[in-house]
């Protein structure tokens, strides 16, 4: 049965990007895909079941367009709050983006950060609010008895306020990044970690992408002195919608954007190795560029015969760290093409505007696809690429990433950490032979179908309690 397929009015979806998004255009609030891998993969699943999704409002344009009537979507009930600005800013940038996504990916700079002075304590307390503000609205909507399905770090404080307006309700709570280590977890302060792990075990149970994610939880909540019995955790993983995704890849905007990569690539002979990410810190961008660079150094057959075409779209252009991090990879970048570039061969092509038929065009041409996360929570790029890719190309993939559970057989597997050894799966890769990357395609492929999104979805609607 597809999702749409069947009534889902007992479920309310809640999470802090929505499944609309809106920006201002000459004063005027205009409609926009909504960014992030979560709202763009549950939307489909839910649209015309008659669930409500409760989300907040990110801006000013969203907040408008709900003023005017604009957040409507069919067969799907979209319930919008609207936190202060200043409660949210210090609730989504300084504690969600900031604190708990560092922290989840393990990418303190410990030297420096976190910082958890006064004034973040100050933050913590709008997220605390921000919160509330979530469990209020949910409590207020939720048919007597409903699911209620949280989504993700920057919800994790629900439950309590939940149990105690609303006990009806089974509810569950869903992480999309990693979970902390219990030793990066105690980096925050001891009352703020034990705040977090005890509303989490508050949740009917706690999902994760995979069971690394779901035991570094249990294991904070074995560290913080907290039940586990009480805390059910499951793994289930998302997956991509394979149908949806291969019909994309075949629209004329593909085809173009693909004849344009050709262009820059400079010629359907050369080989391409490609990445497709938010300008991430945890994407691991830059050692991804240093491997790059490795390779084309021990190995000259190399040069002049293959393009890296790295699609690294920005985000949170707000956190100093990101902007930092852009200029680093731009720098890089400019750099190894300085060094080995030719006349007629640019060895990195770097894109860093979002293009989403760039990107699907870009997975249909490689010969590499390389995703070398530090941590990441599953990552859909490594599922999407081998179901459109049409030369059999090969995944290089972080064994620090999510995805790496199912993918490990088909992937060639990558130490993130390790600048060598990636060139060296790199090279590996480049000259693999047409049986094994016919071979490891499928294998990729299968992995990847052998379970749809709606079954994620599935996993969570059994899991509430
Ligand atoms: O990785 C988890 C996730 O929720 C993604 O779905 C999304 O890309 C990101 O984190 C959050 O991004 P944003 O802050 O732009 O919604």
């Amino acid at each position: 049965m597809g999702p749409a397929d069947r009534s889902l009015a007992d479920l309310v979806l809640v999470s802090n990007r929505g499944p609309l998004a809106f920006r201002m255009e000459d004063g005027r609030p205009v409609a926009t895909a909504s960014g992030g891998g979560l709202a763009g993969s549950l939307h489909p699943l839910v649209e015309g079941t008659g669930a409500t999704w409760v989300a907040s409002s990110m801006n000013d344009a969203d907040r408008l367009a709900a003023a005017e009537g604009l957040m409507t979507a069919d067969g799907l009930r979209i319930e919008l709050v609207e936190p202060e600005p200043d409660v949210y800013n210090l609730a989504y940038n300084v504690v969600s983006n900031a604190t708990l996504w560092f922290c989840h990916h393990h990418l303190f700079d410990s030297a420096r950060r976190p910082r958890t002075d006064r004034r973040w304590m100050e933050a913590w307390d709008a997220y605390r609010t921000y919160n509330r503000l979530m469990a209020e609205r949910v409590a207020k909507v939720a048919p007597e008895r409903g699911r209620v399905l949280v989504q993700d770090y920057h919800l994790a404080l629900m439950a309590p306020a939940l149990a105690d307006l609303r006990p009806d309700l089974a509810t569950s709570h869903f992480t999309h990044t990693p979970f902390a280590d219990p030793s990066v977890l105690r980096m925050l302060p001891t009352a703020v970690g034990d705040e977090l792990l005890t509303a989490m075990a508050g949740f009917g149970a706690c999902g994760f992408h995979s069971e690394r994610w779901a035991a570094a939880f249990r294991s904070g909540l074995a560290t913080a002195g907290l039940t586990t019995a009480e805390t059910p955790t499951f793994v289930g993983p998302l997956s991509t919608d394979a149908d949806g995704l291969r019909w994309s890849a075949a629209g004329a905007d593909v085809t173009a954007a693909l004849a344009r990569i050709e262009d820059a690539v400079g010629g359907p002979d050369r080989k391409v190795i490609v990445r497709v990410d938010r300008m991430e810190l945890s994407k691991n961008l830059l050692r991804g560029f240093w491997a790059f660079d490795e390779l084309l150094e021990r190995e000259p057959q190399h040069r002049g015969r293959v393009v890296f075409v790295a699609l690294a779209y920005p985000t949170r252009q707000g956190l100093p760290e990101y902007l930092a991090y852009q200029d680093e990879v731009e720098t890089t970048v400019e750099r190894i093409n300085e060094r080995w570039g030719t006349p007629d061969w640019t060895p990195v092509v770097l894109e860093v505007e979002d293009d989403y038929p760039r990107s699907l065009a870009a997975l249909t041409r490689y010969d590499v696809l390389l995703v070398n996360p530090v941590r990441d929570g599953l990552n859909l790029v490594a599922m999407e690429g081998p179901l459109v890719n049409s030369r059999d190309g090969l995944l290089a993939l972080s064994r620090e990433a999510g995805a790496f559970d199912r993918l490990a057989t088909g992937a060639l597997e990558i130490n993130p950490f390790d600048v060598t050894d990636t060139a060296t799966v790199l090279a590996r890769a480049l000259a693999c032979g047409a049986e094994e990357r016919a071979t490891r395609a499928r294998e990729l492929r299968d992995a990847v179908e052998a379970r749809r999104p709606v079954d994620w979805l599935d996993d969570q609607l059994a899991a509430a309690r």
